[in-house]
């Protein structure tokens, strides 16, 4: 899939891929405890977290299903790496990709994180003639499933007591947005222009 619009930049933010200089930053959210259950890897010290670095500055395009985008959310402002966005290209032929995302909770609730969503959804649809983007929540994990609600995705499913998460009953749940019911940044802005008028 061709990307030619990285960096992606909002209001606030820089999109852009991960770079070696990013270390102390991705230390400063995936060696915490509470952020660690949504990494795909062990990251509790400086090695491993180098590590985690690695995979991520090589994921920077989708050749073929299964293939990862990794995006570092920075702050125009001070270019300060605030969190991650990512796309896993999961289906080549229904063009299905799965969203994740991780925020520092250092720079949480002030709206980065469904503005950096949003511009990956827009970068999904846009640029890579996605046809469904996905995303997975813990279905106890209330800020998630409030974004991926707010960004207008829908919840599909509610899987009980699906796996066991160290030793409890997981309940995960399924959000998705279509190509054609994505409204995009130009739509969203009209639609608030036209309610406030
Ligand atoms: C999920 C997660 C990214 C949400 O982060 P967040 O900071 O709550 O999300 P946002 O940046 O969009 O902030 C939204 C909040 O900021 C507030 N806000 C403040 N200023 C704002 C602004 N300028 N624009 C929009 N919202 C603003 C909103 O009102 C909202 O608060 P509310 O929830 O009380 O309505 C974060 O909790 C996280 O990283 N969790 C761990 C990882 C995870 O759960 N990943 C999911 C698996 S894929």
């Amino acid at each position: 899939m061709q990307m030619s619009g990285l960096p992606l930049e909002t209001e606030r933010l820089r999109l852009r891929t991960f770079q070696s200089a990013d270390l102390d930053a991705v230390m400063g959210y995936h060696a915490l405890p509470e952020v660690q259950r949504y990494l795909d890897w062990k990251a509790r010290d400086r090695t491993e977290v180098r590590a985690a670095l690695d995979v991520m500055r090589a994921q920077t395009r989708l050749t073929r299903p299964g293939d990862v985008l990794a995006l570092a959310v920075c702050r125009l402002n001070d270019d300060t790496l605030i969190g991650q966005v990512t796309l896993r290209w999961t289906d080549a032929t229904a063009a299905q990709a799965e969203l994740r995302f991780v925020f520092n909770p250092a720079f949480r609730r002030q709206g980065y994180a469904r503005e950096a969503v949003r511009a990956m959804l827009d970068l999904g649809f846009d640029q890579l003639a996605l046809h469904r983007i996905f995303a997975r929540c813990d279905a106890s994990n209330q800020p998630s499933a409030r974004l991926l609600r707010v960004l207008g995705m829908r919840l599909e499913a509610h899987f009980r007591e699906h796996a066991l998460f160290q030793g409890e009953w997981d309940e995960e749940l399924h959000f998705a947005v279509l190509d054609r019911e994505w409204l995009r940044g130009s739509k969203v802005k009209e639609l608030t222009r036209n309610m406030v008028a």
